[in-house]
Formats: structure tokens, C-alpha cells, sequence
């Protein structure tokens, strides 16, 4: 039974995919909280836990943040967004630490039945943008949001969709030295 479970769990994480349009419905406050307890708990370099997180449930923000570049006007349609914001001392390893503070956000999503995307702010001028109007200071780091929501479909409805599927593991996978493959 266990075992059926950790399968279960570890196969909806093969299938975690970015979800851009979501149902009107609101995430609920006890699911939000489960979603921040989770990114609380993401491990960090040194356990720095270099982040703030901000809340964006306003429609109004949430449209202004869709309008800085394109690729994320999806945002606007998002019941919620979740903003990361960075100390900014540590450029390489905030980075890393984004990175995994961002996928288990998308991967709880996903587990509670919702869905997430994550929504970069793009350029420098473009990130200094976002920072505005999220009121975080300059010094501070923000890249992106992370989307979420009752999703409608995770397929990419955008005009210049990225092509889907991945490269197959035989490209992937090397064993003890970089390109010796197996077999
Ligand atoms: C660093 C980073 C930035 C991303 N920025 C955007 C973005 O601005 N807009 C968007 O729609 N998707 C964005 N994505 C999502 C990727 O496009 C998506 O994960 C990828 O195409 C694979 O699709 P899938 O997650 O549905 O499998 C970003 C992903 C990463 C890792």
C-alpha cells in the first residue's frame, strides 16, 4: 500500500507540467497555507532561506505583472500568484535555491490537485519592473512568479508555444565518465 502510494506520488512528479490557464475558482486559504508551508520548508545553501514570498491575489497586480512581457500574459487569468523574493547576496546560489523553492511549489500544486506556472519577469529592466510594483527594493533580488490555480489544461495555448516532450535518456544518461553510455 505504501509502496502504491510513493508510485503514485512519484509518478504524478514525471508529470508536472506548466499549467497557464486556470478555472476562476479561488485557491483555497487552507491550501495556500499547506503551498507556503512547503516552500518554507525547501532546503536551502547553508540553510539560508534566502527568500521572502509574497501573496498576489489582487487582479489588478496580477494584470499589471501579466503585462510585462508577453510570454506571461497568461497571469492575468491566475487566482493567485507567489512572488520569490531573494536576499540578493548570493547570485549563483539564490539561483539554485529558487530553482527548488519554485519546482516544489509546482509539485505540491500538482499533488493537491491544482496547477502552477512559473512566470519569469524577463530582463533587467523588465525584473526592475516587476520589483515596482511588488514594492520589493532594488537591492533585493526577484525574477519571477509562480502562477497557481485550478488548471483547465496544461497544454501550452500560447502562439509560440516551446515544443513539448523530452529528450529520451539514452541522450541523457552517461555512467562514470561524461558520454560513456550503456551498453
Ligand atoms: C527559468 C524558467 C523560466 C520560465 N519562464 C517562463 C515564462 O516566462 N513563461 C512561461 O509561460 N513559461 C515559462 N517557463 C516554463 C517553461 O517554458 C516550461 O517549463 C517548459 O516549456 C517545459 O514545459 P512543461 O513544464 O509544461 O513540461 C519557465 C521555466 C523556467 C525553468
Amino acid at each position: 500500500m505504501e509502496h502504491d502510494c510513493a508510485n503514485m506520488a512519484v509518478d504524478a512528479m514525471r508529470r508536472v507540467r506548466q499549467a497557464r490557464l486556470y478555472r476562476s475558482d479561488p485557491v483555497p486559504h487552507d491550501v495556500l497555507t499547506q503551498l507556503l508551508e512547503v516552500a518554507r520548508w525547501t532546503g536551502s545553501s547553508r540553510n539560508s532561506q534566502p527568500w521572502e514570498f509574497i501573496v498576489v491575489t489582487d487582479p489588478e497586480m496580477l494584470r499589471q505583472i501579466s503585462e510585462i512581457r508577453t510570454p506571461i500574459n497568461w497571469v492575468a487569468g491566475a487566482p493567485l500568484a507567489i512572488a520569490i523574493v531573494l536576499n540578493g547576496e548570493s547570485a549563483v546560489s539564490e539561483a539554485h535555491d529558487e530553482g527548488r523553492v519554485t519546482e516544489r511549489l509546482l509539485i505540491a500544486a500538482r499533488l493537491l490537485g491544482l496547477g502552477g506556472g512559473t512566470a519569469w519577469f524577463g530582463d533587467e529592466a523588465q525584473e526592475a519592473q516587476g520589483k515596482a510594483l511588488l514594492g520589493i527594493p532594488a537591492a533585493r533580488a526577484a525574477h519571477s512568479v509562480v502562477a497557481i490555480g485550478y488548471p483547465v489544461t496544461t497544454r501550452d495555448h500560447r502562439p509560440n508555444r516551446n515544443i513539448g516532450g523530452r529528450k529520451p535518456l539514452a541522450k541523457l544518461v552517461s555512467h562514470d565518465r561524461l558520454g560513456e553510455r550503456e551498453g
